[in-house]
């Protein structure tokens, strides 16, 4: 644990209770109020965990108010521009980037890992419709997984923890491509050992009448680069909510499986990983209406109109989201290396909603941003993939983020999380039989 003083707080009606605080290497301290409740017979109150620190970590850091993203203190920035997906899960899972050698025994690992390991997870995902939600599919291919493996996943033992961690990482690729493929009427097409993780992944998302451009070298060199810096910038967030939920089921020794089936669920929903299939969906909406911006952006401050601006606002960055921009950049790099014209107004639309958005006070005020949601979805749709894919392509990223906390969890010792809660129903009452209700 980190470097503790000491805090006075003062409770209405309760003495002066002083407590510890933790000092991280950045950004706030954290008030211990562990012995709170103990010391007044009150319990702290933060429906939303806004001002909460769930546990500590030296994974991920985000300043939101500088718009700071670092993975292992490693700027996102520096790790988009230079690295490749493969060598930020490494750093994110083991805390420091790979030596050569470190970083071809980890790829292999992941190749060896990426055949289905049960045959009939393909049937699995044959067995729902074709226009099932993917994330729906994903949920019930990782618990094929944990079918399989919760038994022999001994999780108190490290080396088993770090063999159930690639599987996972390796298998979420193979189960996504299956889904893509199957949605798709196409075959599913097996991984290859020579490949890296991300061609992997796009080898087995292929196919001969494909939408993905990638016969051609040059076209593949930049879809394999765009894929690798998404799939980097996704991967991990610190305490969001679906990495709190691995968090919480992983702390029950629920298993790594289990907890990661948690993840996806929660990341599902459109006010988090959810909201980069509705930006799409936003935007399209946007465009065939022909009705003016100013009419949304009217709706999305309207409090009696459920609408919001989907991709924008988030609950730590108060500034611009640094994904945000680098996926920008990516937009105008991949569309113009693809010739795609089609996806192009989709983009300028994102574009001129966000100029709008900026120059109005109430966005301003609230100092609502762009987030990581707000360009991605255009990326994914010239790779050609469908919009109900977005978020199974953030979950399969952020299943490193996921895993890496799980770990991190698992090797300091993990405690059972259960929060308690402020009650105001009713007070202790008898029952009344029905003829006299
Ligand atoms: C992700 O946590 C993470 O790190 C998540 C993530 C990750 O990598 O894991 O970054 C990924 O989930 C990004 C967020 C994706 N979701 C969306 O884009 C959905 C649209 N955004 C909003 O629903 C909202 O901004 C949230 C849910 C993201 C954040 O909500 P908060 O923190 O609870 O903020 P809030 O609702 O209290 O908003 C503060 C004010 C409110 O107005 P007032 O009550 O002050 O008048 O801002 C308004 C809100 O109504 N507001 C918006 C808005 N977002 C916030 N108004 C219009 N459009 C929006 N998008």
């Amino acid at each position: 644990m980190s470097k503790e003083r000491s805090a006075d707080l003062s409770v209405p009606g309760k003495d002066g209770v002083e407590l510890p605080v933790h000092e991280g290497t950045d950004g706030p301290d954290a008030v211990d109020i562990t012995s709170i409740y103990k010391q007044t017979g009150c319990f702290t109150y933060d429906p939303g965990f806004v001002s909460t620190a769930s546990c500590e970590s030296k994974i991920t850091y985000i300043d939101g108010g500088q718009g700071l993203l670092r993975y292992r203190g490693y700027p996102i920035e520096q790790l988009a521009e230079n690295g490749t997906y493969a060598e930020v899960v490494y750093l994110l899972l083991y805390g420091e980037l790979p030596k050569t050698d470190e970083l071809e025994r980890f790829n292999a690992s992941l190749a060896d890992h990426m055949p289905f390991t049960d045959s009939r997870i393909p049937d699995l995902l044959a067995s729902f419709s074709r226009d099932a939600h993917p994330m729906a599919m994903l949920m019930a291919a990782l618990s094929a997984l944990a079918a399989q493996y919760h038994e022999e996943t001994d999780i108190h033992d490290a080396d088993n923890r770090d063999r159930a961690t690639h599987r996972l990482i390796a298998q979420v690729a193979t189960i996504f491509a299956a889904i893509f493929q199957y949605r798709r009427g196409g075959e599913i097409i097996a991984p290859r050992k020579d490949l890296s993780y991300c061609d992997n992944l796009l080898h087995m998302m292929s196919a001969e009448n494909g939408d993905l451009p990638l016969d051609d070298t040059a076209m593949r060199a930049a879809v394999v680069r765009a894929m690798d810096v998404i799939l980097i910038l996704h991967a991990d967030h610190e305490q969001n909510a679906s990495t709190s939920t691995v968090r919480m089921a992983g702390s029950t020794d629920a298993g790594p499986y289990a907890a990661v089936v948690a993840g996806v669920c929660a990341l599902w929903g459109p006010a988090h990983g959810g909201a980069n299939e509705a930006v799409i969906r936003m935007l399209g909406e946007m465009i065939s209406s022909g009705k003016p911006l100013s009419e949304y952006i009217d709706r999305a401050k309207d409090k009696s109109d459920p609408f919001r601006l989907m991709g924008f606002g988030h609950r730590v960055y108060k500034n611009y989201d640094p994904r945000a921009t680098i996926i920008r950049e990516i937009c105008h790099e991949l569309l113009s290396d693809l010739k795609d014209e089609k996806d192009k107004d989709l983009l300028d639309a994102a574009i001129e909603l966000e100029r709008t958005a900026l120059e109005d006070p109430y966005f301003v005020k609230r100092k609502l941003y762009p987030n990581v949601d707000f360009y991605s979805g255009i990326i994914f749709k010239a790779l050609g993939i469908d919009s109900s894919m977005f978020t199974a392509i953030f979950a399969l990223s952020r299943t490193s983020g996921w895993i890496s906390h799980w770990n991190e969890m698992l090797a300091g010792g993990v405690r059972l999380s259960r929060p308690r809660q402020l009650y105001t129903g009713s007070r202790a009452r008898d029952y009344v039989p029905i003829k006299e209700r």
